[in-house]
């Protein structure tokens, strides 16, 4: 009987792609061998709340990267910056290692970048 958790073979990475990011420690801010993202002094607040601060992201190409935190942490807000869909306050990102100067959801759409929503709505007509 197979087993339900174990990945099929074709969906697999090949072990050359991803030992690479095997290599990198476990620690935030961690430069990362072949970054899709990489993002800097990112900052956003809404009046007197900090609501996004980072001082150095790297995602790495080809991997699923989990982000993790409390409610009210801030993932939604920075991806909402990344995505074009906030203005950050400070702070610069590059995109498959391109600066992102102009950060408007469609023109990063086009980029590759895509998102979805934490909330769901339906498209009433
Ligand atoms: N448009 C806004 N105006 C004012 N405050 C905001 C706004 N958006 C987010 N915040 C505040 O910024 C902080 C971060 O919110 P955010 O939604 O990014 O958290 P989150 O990590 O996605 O939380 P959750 O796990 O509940 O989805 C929260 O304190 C939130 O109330
Ligand atoms: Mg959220």
């Amino acid at each position: 009987m197979p087993d339900e958790l174990t990945p099929a073979p074709e969906s697999r990475l090949p072990g050359s792609e991803i030992e690479p990011i095997l290599t990198v420690p476990p620690v935030v801010g961690a430069p990362k061998p072949n970054p899709i993202l990489a993002v800097d002094n990112l900052t956003r607040s809404f009046g007197g709340l900090r609501a996004v601060d980072v001082d150095h992201l790297e995602l790495e190409r080809g991997v699923v990267t989990a982000l993790i935190g409390p409610n009210g942490a801030g993932k939604t807000t920075l991806f909402n910056l990344l995505t074009g869909f906030d203005r950050a306050d400070s702070g610069r990102w590059s995109f498959d290692g391109q600066p992102v100067s102009s950060p408007s959801p469609d023109l990063l759409a086009r980029k590759g970048m895509i998102r979805t929503f934490q909330l769901t709505k339906s498209l009433p007509s």
